[in-house]
């Protein structure tokens, strides 16, 4: 059977990462023998919003709905589209409406990238982000009462559903449970946020009950980010790490900068019924500043179509990312094992600048392809 993966390369550096994701997934399935069948659309882009004064065409969920993923860059022109008219026109049109309410950013010290913490070697750092990806804080109830007086006031409501909350702890427990290590953190602030967070801790309790082989941790969200930096390593707290939307988008941005760069982490936002398609992106964004210059590393954008899938293998980092996520365990796992295999090397003219190279993202992103087609 052909996988059918609708391509959308958003701005910025999307657009300029996208085409080694698309070439590298090529080479694997030159090398393992699948078929692909790519498609590629301009639109959730702020480019498409200029031309048409909205971020997506009205046909958009049935064009998509044909395919079995979606491959996506980023979206973002920051100068030109307030940031919360491109994302919520958009991206999270596609994380909500096709219920992608797992969010998994696996957060792991490569071989050959500086990590930023000392004396930490490839393996100390190994951990996934479980992040709700449906409600949360990111809601779109409340507004703006009494605009331009000195009464003017904002509200914005966090929902919290049980489905929700409930349907990520379990997938979160489930993750642990075929860790070796069994463990999961939960992030809570329930000091300060006294209704939603209180019941987040409510409902981990109650979840724990049912997997009393997971040992679980819970940490108020401004120590568990002191905690990432200072240790994040594996035998010491970190395995599985689950937070709701807010807390989820947070860690999962610095969970891996304490790796190095957040230009190397992967992100599958999951529909785990597969009754709609999921869509792999990296966790970093439209990047405006280094746009245009050609150095954005790609490793982000081609490591989320090659990631493990937890279900399928119990040991190795990763979120069930595209190819796992289809069973093609093979190529995904040689994807991989490519891009440790050109960051072990370390050569300054192939890694990028965010890892301490002075490579371009054409230099990176064929020399991962190229050790691709090598399988
Ligand atoms: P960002 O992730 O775009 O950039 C943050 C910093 O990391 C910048 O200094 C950038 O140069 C660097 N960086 C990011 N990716 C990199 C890569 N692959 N290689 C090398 N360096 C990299 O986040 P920022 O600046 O907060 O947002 C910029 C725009 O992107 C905004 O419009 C924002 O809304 C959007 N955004 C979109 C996301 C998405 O499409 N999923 C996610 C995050 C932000
Ligand atoms: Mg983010």
């Amino acid at each position: 059977a052909t996988l059918k993966i609708a391509v959308i390369p958003g701005d910025g550096i999307g657009t300029e990462v996208m085409p080694y994701g698309v070439r590298c997934l090529q080479a694997a399935a030159q090398a393992f023998g699948l078929a692909l069948h790519f498609e590629t659309f301009d639109f959730a882009s702020c480019v498409f919003y200029q031309e048409h004064g909205e971020m997506l065409p009205l046909d958009w969920k049935d064009t998509l709905l044909k395919f079995d993923a979606i491959y996506f860059g980023a979206v973002g022109m920051p100068a030109l589209v307030p940031d919360h008219v491109s994302l919520w026109g958009g991206l999270l049109k596609f994380r909500r409406e096709f219920d992608q309410y797992i969010n998994l950013r696996p957060c792991r010290l490569m071989p050959g990238v500086r990590c930023p913490l000392a004396g930490r070697q490839p393996g100390d750092i190994d951990f996934w982000v479980v992040r709700e990806n449906t409600e949360g804080e990111y809601s779109s109830i409340g507004g703006k009462i009494f605009e331009g007086t000195d009464r003017e006031t904002v509200i914005q409501e966090t929902v919290m559903t049980r489905t929700g909350v409930d349907r990520v702890l379990r997938y979160a427990f489930e993750l642990a449970q075929r860790r070796p290590r069994k463990h999961l953190t939960s992030a809570t602030k329930s000091n300060g946020i006294s209704i939603t967070m209180p019941y987040w801790d409510e409902r981990v309790r109650e979840m724990a009950s049912n997997y009393p082989d997971v040992a679980v941790d819970k940490y108020h969200i401004d120590i568990l980010t002191a905690h990432f930096v200072q240790k994040p390593d594996v035998h010491v707290i970190f395995d599985v790490v689950v937070g709701s939307n807010l807390f989820g988008d947070i860690l999962s941005d610095l969970g891996p900068a304490c790796t190095g760069t957040i230009g190397i982490a992967p992100s599958g936002n999951i529909n785990p019924d597969k009754k709609f398609p999921s869509l792999f992106e990296p966790v970093h964004g439209s990047a405006p500043d280094i746009a245009g210059k050609g150095i954005a590393n790609p490793v982000g954008m081609i490591v989320s179509n090659s990631v493990i899938s937890f279900e399928e293998d119990k040991s190795v980092w990763a979120g069930q990312m595209m190819l796992q996520h289809f069973g093609f365990h093979d190529a995904a796992g040689a994807m991989l094992q490519a891009i440790e295999r050109v960051l072990a090397r370390g050569e300054a003219e192939v890694l990028t600048a965010d890892m301490g190279g002075k490579g371009t993202t054409k230099a990176l992103g064929e020399a991962i392809e190229s050790e691709i087609l090598s399988f």
